[in-house]
């Protein structure tokens, strides 16, 4: 090995990130930027972007001093590195400019073949063009976006005493007992292994039983939270649920809480501080990606008619939730409202208001942005339409059930204090048709050293569509997985 070469210094080291020098610009300063085309004009004028910032650098290029070869590949988006001073920018909209002394084509990108042009796209056509969407503004600006909620997820609970518990992802149990999961498997589908009663044989797969992708790290997180006594998981998760819509992934990320001596009040206030928390984050530090995407609302909005226009931006729209309190009901008292609601009395909703069914998307937004104009907690829903772990209240008909409603989004959070008991847990999980033997272990964390216990999920991609203010999911996960879409 030539160790002279292993000490050369890489392209990294004579780079400057467009970011920092747009925050601390020292005029006369030799830099090298390197990014993308964004735009260019007037023969001498590119904006360039590295995804450090929603802010474009305009670098000055003065096109009769390169050869024409060059120039002809300065497009939209093609790579580029450039070698300048920094200047005082003249004109309007930048405070400083790099003045190029060097130019370098790292990527053509060949406009007539290139699959973006610079123009209006749809969310739609950029969704098959997954590979080079992050390129535009607004899906740098969600992706910044998305990035700085993640960390502030993890700066949360580790400032407060949580432990990240990694839970797995191939799993012998349905955590939510709705049975719409992704089967794991290596047997050959043409072939599989049968048993005498003439069923696929699943002790002879890769684990010895049948698996499948988790739909939620609950139940193991619990068994973390019995013995650390705090514990979160972040990661994905999965459901094969048929839903094509602008809330559901089949492939999604979780973030799931769950506490030992804790009750439904406690987790109530935990959920309400975590989402509190994570928003107030991003407005402290994603302040021009927030900026960008209330403009582009405002700027979309100007060609709606004037019912379908949020009644509140989305800076608004974030500062209001971080500085007021949610409002607090319980089931009984969503379905009293809903009964005293106007679109009721006109028979506007299309699914039935009756204590004991679901509340629909439709009654949640009645709820959250007609009637109480601010974060709702729904608490104590009936048994029989939640899962087999929560815990049974004393009227026997409710459970210790929460979820989070948020405007625009409805459900963002679910969860529940526990059962800890073993025999009512037992007798709910026979009502429901759950399997004692598969979760053995589940009952024996209560049968022994069990403890009060709650917790919640927060779907991640609903809180990021919140904060950015996207209409469709798809476009807050870099690569959505959905009924017929699995590219890239
Ligand atoms: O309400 P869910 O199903 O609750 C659970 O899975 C519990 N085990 C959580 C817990 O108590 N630890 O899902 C939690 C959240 C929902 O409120 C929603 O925000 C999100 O996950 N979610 C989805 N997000 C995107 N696509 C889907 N298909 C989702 N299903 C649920
Ligand atoms: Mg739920």
């Amino acid at each position: 090995m030539d160790s002279k070469q292993d000490l050369q210094q890489g392209i990294d080291s004579r780079r400057t990130v467009i970011a920092q020098l747009i925050d601390n610009p020292k005029t006369g300063q030799e830099v090298w930027v390197m990014g993308w085309v964004r735009a260019f004009r007037g023969n001498q004028f590119i904006a360039l972007n590295d995804g450090s910032t929603i802010k474009n650098l305009q670098v000055v290029v003065d096109y009769e001093q390169f050869p024409e070869s060059l120039i002809k590949k300065i497009t939209f988006h093609a790579c580029i590195a450039v070698r300048g001073k920094v200047a005082e920018s003249k004109g309007a909209g930048q405070s400083i400019e790099v003045v190029a002394e060097e130019l370098e084509i790292f990527g053509a990108a060949n406009p007539e073949t290139y699959p973006l042009q610079p123009k209006h796209q749809t969310m739609e056509f950029l969704r098959e063009k997954a590979h080079f969407r992050m390129r535009t503004n607004t899906f740098s600006a969600v992706f910044r976006v998305r990035h700085a909620a993640a960390y502030a997820v993890h700066k949360f609970y580790n400032d407060r005493g949580y432990y990240y518990l990694h839970t797995p992802i191939v799993t012998g149990s349905d955590a939510e007992g709705a049975g719409e999961m992704f089967r794991v498997t290596t047997l050959d589908p043409k072939n599989p292994p049968m048993t005498e009663a003439g069923a696929i044989d699943w002790s002879q797969d890769f684990f010895g039983k049948a698996t499948n992708l988790t739909v939620s790290g609950q139940l193991q997180g619990e068994i973390g939270a019995l013995a650390l006594g705090k514990i979160y998981t972040f990661g994905p998760t999965f459901r094969a649920e048929n839903s094509n819509t602008s809330r559901h992934l089949a492939e999604f990320w979780m973030i799931e809480p769950e506490v030992a001596f804790f009750d439904i009040y406690d987790n109530m206030q935990l959920a309400e501080d975590f989402v509190k928390y994570v928003i107030s984050y991003v407005l402290e530090h994603n302040a021009d990606d927030l900026a960008f995407l209330d403009q582009r609302i405002k700027d979309m909005e100007k060609q709606m008619k004037a019912q379908d226009r949020r009644e509140m931006g989305l800076l608004e729209t974030l500062n209001f939730v971080v500085s007021n309190d949610f409002e607090r009901i319980t089931y009984t008292e969503a379905i009293e409202l809903l009964h005293n609601s106007t679109p009721y009395k006109k028979k506007k909703f299309k699914f039935p208001v009756e204590w004991g069914s679901d509340l629909q998307a439709e009654h949640e937004r009645w709820l959250v942005e007609k009637h109480f104009k601010k974060p709702v907690i729904v608490r104590n829903y009936p048994k029989d339409i939640k899962a087999f772990y929560m815990r049974l209240n004393d009227d026997n008909k409710t459970v210790a059930a929460m979820d989070v409603l948020f405007p625009g989004i409805g459900e963002v959070i679910g969860g529940s204090q526990r059962e800890e008991r073993t025999d009512v847990l037992l007798q709910r999980m026979a009502e429901m048709h759950i399997p004692a033997e598969e979760l053995w272990w589940y009952l024996e964390l209560r049968n022994f050293g069990g403890a009060p216990h709650a917790g919640f999920g927060l779907g991640f991609e609903r809180m990021v569509q919140f904060i950015t203010g996207m209409g469709n999911i798809r476009d807050v996960i870099a690569f959505p997985r959905t009924p017929g879409v699995a590219e890239f």
